[in-house]
């Protein structure tokens, strides 16, 4: 029988697909705008939450889950480059761009709270700034989906090419679990890990709801209008 290790998690899995899915309908709720972009909010709260379990799961997840375990130094990048590198997980190359989406996902999340579509939508966070800061964040918003398209985009084409140029199918490992091979088995992550992530997680879901801020002043009274 071909041997086989475990290589990532349940957490990691359901996180990329559920990062998938996610991304997708925010990028749908985005672009068409209108009254979906109460569901764009909502939508980028679940990515808030999904992509802080990330950031703690790279921690303390299991052992290729974790940051450190592919963390692309010069070195490993050109070792990968000559056809020298030996290792199991993200390849260096492919940890650049792993680390990108991250980094422009969290950036996206950071600019798209404080952002304003200029008709009737302000993001959770928009009153802790003004509006011209909110206006250059909405800015930076739109750019950084047009990036997130070119990522998605590499990132896609790359594990097509792995899959049908040099015949290694990286889809299997992320939907199983398991890869051909001989490596071993991540090991790791327990359910306290978990527990930790899902509480950092929730709690970032609920910063960024913006349900801690105080109310806005009420509306005029209704006194105020005509009492015919
Ligand atoms: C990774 C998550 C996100 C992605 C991929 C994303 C993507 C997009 C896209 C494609 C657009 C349309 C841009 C355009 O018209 O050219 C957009 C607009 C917008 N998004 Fe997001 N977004 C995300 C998260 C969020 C979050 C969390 C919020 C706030 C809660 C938000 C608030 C807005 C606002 C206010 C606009 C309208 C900006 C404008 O009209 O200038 N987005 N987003
Ligand atoms: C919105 C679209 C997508 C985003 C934002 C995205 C994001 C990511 C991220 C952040 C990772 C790193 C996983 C981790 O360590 O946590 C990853 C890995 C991966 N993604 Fe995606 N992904 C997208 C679409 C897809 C699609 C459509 C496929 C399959 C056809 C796919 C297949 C994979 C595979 C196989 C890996 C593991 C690569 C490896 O073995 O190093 N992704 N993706």
């Amino acid at each position: 029988m071909e041997k086989r290790y475990k290589l990532w998690d349940l957490p990691t899995r359901l996180f990329h697909w559920l990062l998938v899915l996610c991304v997708v309908a925010a990028v749908v709720t985005g672009q068409i705008g209108g009254n979906l972009i109460d569901w764009h909010a909502r939508i980028g709260i679940v990515i808030v939450g999904l992509i802080g379990f990330r950031l703690v799961w790279g921690l303390c997840g299991s052992t290729y889950a974790r940051f450190a375990q592919f963390m692309p130094s010069p070195a490993r990048i050109k070792a990968y480059l000559s056809g020298a590198w030996q290792g199991a997980g993200h390849n260096p190359l492919g940890a650049l761009s792993v680390l990108g989406l991250l980094g422009l996902l969290t950036a996206q999340l950071l600019t798209g709270l404080f952002a304003n579509d200029d008709i009737a939508f302000t993001g959770p966070l928009y009153a802790l700034i003004d509006k011209d800061l909110s206006d250059r964040l909405a800015g930076l918003h739109r750019l950084g989906a047009n990036l997130l398209f070119v990522l998605v985009g590499l990132h896609v084409a790359a594990i097509a090419f792995y899959g049908h140029v040099k015949k290694h199918n990286l889809v299997k490992p992320m939907v199983t679990g398991w890869a051909e091979g001989e490596a071993e088995s991540a090991r790791g992550g327990g359910l306290a890990a978990f527990l930790l992530a899902v509480a950092v997680a929730v709690l970032l879901v609920w910063g960024a709801s913006g349900d801690w801020l105080p109310a806005p002043p009420p509306a005029p009274p209704a006194s105020a209008a005509p009492a015919w």
